[in-house]
């Protein structure tokens, strides 16, 4: 049986790399999909990349550490869809490549980088849990992961 056939999934960090690999997925299964990110960059191109799916798909630049952008971001998605069914949490600090020198070694990694990332991961997933509390199944991809 296709359980995301109909279902509005919200994928959140939904531009980057796993991202589009959910949204491929949920599309292709007769779903819908709310992308959740916070680059506006990443987002417009995928605006461009998924046109002929306008009908099946919204992008919301949102900043998933901020309560009351997320809050916001559900009004959204209830008044174009009118309702929501799964959460993927997905979302997780956008670090660019290792460099030489390499600062994200355990040794030399910043705390404020660390707290940034549990602000994120961690937060983040627990704000849009609690904001999104009447879906039924949430799916927890982050590096810090609390459901699964
Ligand atoms: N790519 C892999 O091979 C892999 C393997 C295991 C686990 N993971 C985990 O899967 C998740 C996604 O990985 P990825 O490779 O797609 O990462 P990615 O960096 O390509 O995508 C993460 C996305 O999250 C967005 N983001 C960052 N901060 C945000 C915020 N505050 N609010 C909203 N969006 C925000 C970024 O803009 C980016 O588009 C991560 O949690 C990662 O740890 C990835």
């Amino acid at each position: 049986m296709n359980k995301i056939k109909d279902k509005v999934v919200v994928i959140t960090g939904g531009a980057g790399l796993l991202g589009i690999q959910h949204i491929n997925a949920v599309l292709s299964n007769g779903g819908k999909a709310v992308v959740i990110d916070i680059n506006l960059k990443k987002i417009n191109l995928l605006k461009k990349k998924f046109k002929s799916e306008s009908n099946n798909i919204i992008f919301v630049r949102c900043d998933i550490s901020n309560e009351n952008m997320v809050k916001k971001t559900l009004s959204k998605i209830l008044n174009r869809f009118r309702r929501l069914d799964i959460l993927i949490n997905n979302a997780s600090v956008d670090y660019p490549p290792l460099k030489k020198n390499n600062k994200y070694k355990l040794e030399n990694f910043s705390i404020n980088d660390f707290k940034k990332d549990i602000d994120v991961s961690l937060i983040g997933s627990l704000i849009c849990t609690k904001i999104f509390e009447h879906i039924n199944e949430p799916i927890n991809e982050t590096s810090i992961s609390f459901f699964n």
